[in-house]
């Protein structure tokens, strides 16, 4: 397993690799601006990317905007490998507190935060659009980066 931090060039494998783990896909062009503004993170287990992670970093705060792992690779780790690497990453830039928002009903995300420490700190209601049904409701989890950050720095 490897993990690198995704450079220029890279945005129509992203929008790729988004497309085929969420049913409402990031455009090119959204990871362009995600390059310039974000971290992103890529983790290659045998394919070229097999998840990635995209963390924002401001005034000492660190927020996980996205998090995917396609789905042929899960059970292995991986995510919880990515969620690591990039607390380290944020820990590594003085970042104090790390952010997600999380659907409500995202069993398999859930878990995985809750494994990690995170801890709930606030509900945002009916946050996610679902067509043809309510909006899920999305959860507010946080955790100190340097509690479960490795030691990458990925610059
Ligand atoms: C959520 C997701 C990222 C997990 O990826 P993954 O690589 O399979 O996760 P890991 O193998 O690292 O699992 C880590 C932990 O997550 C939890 N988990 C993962 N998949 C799970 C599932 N299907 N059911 C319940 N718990 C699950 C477990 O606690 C697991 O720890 P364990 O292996 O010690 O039991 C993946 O399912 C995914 O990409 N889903 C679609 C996109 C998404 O929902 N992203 C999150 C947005 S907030």
């Amino acid at each position: 397993m490897s993990i690198r931090k995704a450079l220029p060039g890279d945005e129509k494998a992203l929008a790729a690799l988004h497309g085929a783990i969420f049913a409402q896909g990031w455009s090119a062009q959204s990871f362009d601006a995600f390059l310039r503004d974000a971290a992103i993170l890529v983790l290659s287990h045998g394919a070229p990317a097999d998840g990635f992670i995209v963390l924002r970093m401001a005034a000492g705060e660190a927020e996980i905007l996205t998090l995917g792992v396609l789905p042929s690779a899960r059970g292995k780790g991986l995510a919880k490998a990515l969620v690591r690497a990039a607390a380290g990453h944020a820990a590594a830039r003085n970042c104090k507190d790390l952010y997600l928002e999380v659907g409500i009903e995202n069993k398999a995300a859930r878990a995985l935060y809750e494994g990690l420490g995170f801890v709930q700190v606030g509900r945002r209601n009916a946050y996610y659009p679902r067509p043809g049904q309510p909006a899920e409701d999305a959860l507010v989890l946080k955790c100190a980066p340097s509690d479960l950050g490795n030691a990458h720095g990925f610059d």
